[in-house]
């Protein structure tokens, strides 16, 4: 008979987590999702062969796989080397469909791809998620300036340019996507496109790179500022990148140590692309010494509570708010976390008080008392942060919790249930 622990994760249906061990010993983390899937859309501008590397094994870069082959590229993953090939031949399709966009919201970063090079791009209109709506009129604003226009109908927006130009485009927010889209759209523009107010992820610093070593002319890239001088359509080709690593991955093994007062290296964990959440961490009493090839980590006996305020990069990101709510719940006072990016993320509070949690929302505040221990309990992975929290919680929740919809999870978590596992944590998968 075969044990849970040695099930895959496409036939398990569900984690289970114990608590136990202070995790110890050393993980690495893997490429960064939220990178990998806009690399790979970037492939649409060149024809010839992309080699990417350190892509991680989670279902999203399947997912934009499909929808990025359903265009034309031919897409292979060689999962044992984390690389992938990406050819372009040149003659794509130019429409989105509804059943691959819906799966995933970097499917709109074809869009700027797409109609900068070609001048037309039919692609369904991303829906809403699990932690609200989203919509993409600053993606549409930003393009309209530079010459484009839109129709919606039937749920597809008809985007049209013969070509774009370049235009003087300041941004309501710095939007992670909004930013992505223009820079990829500005790239073939004709003249220069000026983007103030833009987001300076770490995630589009990667783009950038990578579209600078295609041929791209871009300036001010990490910085609110970000001008893009155009060149001619057929002016990039192919390239070979590594996906920086995944900062929300790394937060995520930097929490499960803290939480069980445990001693881990984080390898590959980049202190630059987190450390206003670091300096937070270090608020909490959590020990997180930057090494030269990652983050050491040092859990306190008890962690202290601390308020937390989610904000684009610089900022502590929402994406991380799921962990930082967990860590709150079992500290020492109360903590309050506000979301200033997604109104309605805070569904996974109710999964974390079946846990004992302590914790009050009121709009986009939430209000969390530490307890002294949590007590475990079947629970549900809302998205792919909370799902992942989840599991960071069961790791001190008494008794055991058993978390469902793990297929959120695994869209964004390249083997989380292993990792920690590799870390002494008493977590399988079970059917
Ligand atoms: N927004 C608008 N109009 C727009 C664009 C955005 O109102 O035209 C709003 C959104 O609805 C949201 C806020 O602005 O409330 C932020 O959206 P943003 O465009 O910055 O986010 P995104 O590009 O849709 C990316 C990540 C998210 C991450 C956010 C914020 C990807 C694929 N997704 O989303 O990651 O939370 O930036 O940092 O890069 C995740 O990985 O689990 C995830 C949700």
């Amino acid at each position: 008979m075969s044990s849970p622990a040695l099930q895959t994760p496409q036939a398990a249906a569900r984690i289970r987590v114990r608590p136990g061990n202070r995790l110890s010993g050393s993980v690495t983390v893997p490429g960064a999702k939220n990178s990998v899937l806009k690399l790979m859309a970037a492939c649409l501008m060149a024809d010839g062969e992309f080699r990417l590397s350190n892509v991680p094994k989670i279902d999203d870069v399947d997912t934009m796989s499909d929808l990025l082959s359903a265009i034309g590229l031919s897409i292979t993953h060689h999962r044992d080397t984390s690389e992938m090939v990406v050819v372009n031949p040149g003659n794509l399709s130019l429409v989105a469909p509804y059943e691959l966009v819906e799966r995933i919201r970097a499917s709109i970063n074809v869009l700027g791809p797409l109609l900068g090079r070609f001048g037309e791009v039919r692609i369904a209109l991303p829906g809403g998620d699990d932690f609200g709506s989203r919509p993409i009129d600053m993606h549409l604003s930003g393009l309209t300036q530079m010459g484009a226009t839109f129709q919606i109908r039937h749920g597809d927006v008809y985007a049209q340019a013969d070509r774009l130009h370049g235009a003087d485009i300041t941004l309501e927010f710095p939007s992670v996507g909004a930013t992505e889209n223009l820079i990829t759209a500005a790239v073939f523009a004709k003249g220069t496109t000026v983007l103030d107010n833009a987001a300076r992820e770490p995630e589009i610093v990667d783009l950038c790179r990578m579209l600078i070593s295609m041929g791209a002319d871009i300036e001010g890239v990490g910085t609110p500022t970000i001008t893009v001088h155009g060149v001619e359509r057929d002016a990039l080709r192919p390239t070979s990148h590594a996906v920086i690593p995944d900062r929300v991955q790394a937060a995520t093994y930097i929490a499960a140590a803290a939480i069980t007062g445990g001693e881990v290296m984080v390898r590959h964990a980049v202190p630059e692309h987190m450390e206003m959440l670091l300096r937070r961490f270090g608020d909490m009493g959590i020990t997180v010494e930057p090494q030269h090839d990652g983050i050491l980590v040092v859990g306190p006996e008890q962690l202290s509570s601390i308020d937390v305020v989610t904000l684009p990069f610089p900022g502590v990101a929402t994406d991380y708010k799921p962990l930082i709510v967990t860590l709150l719940a079992v500290a020492d006072g109360v903590g309050i976390v506000t979301e200033n990016l997604y109104p309605g993320r805070f569904r996974y509070v109710d999964e974390l008080r079946r846990l004992g949690a302590n914790i009050r929302t009121d709009g986009h505040h939430a209000i969390v008392r530490g307890v002294p221990r949590l007590s475990g309990a079947p629970v549900r992975a809302p998205d792919i942060r909370a799902g992942a929290a989840l599991v960071v919680a069961g790791l001190v929740a008494e008794g055991e919790t058993v978390i469902a919809d793990v297929h959120h999870i695994e869209r964004g978590y390249d083997d989380l249930v292993g990792r920690l596992a590799g870390l002494g944590a008493d977590v399988v998968f079970v059917p």
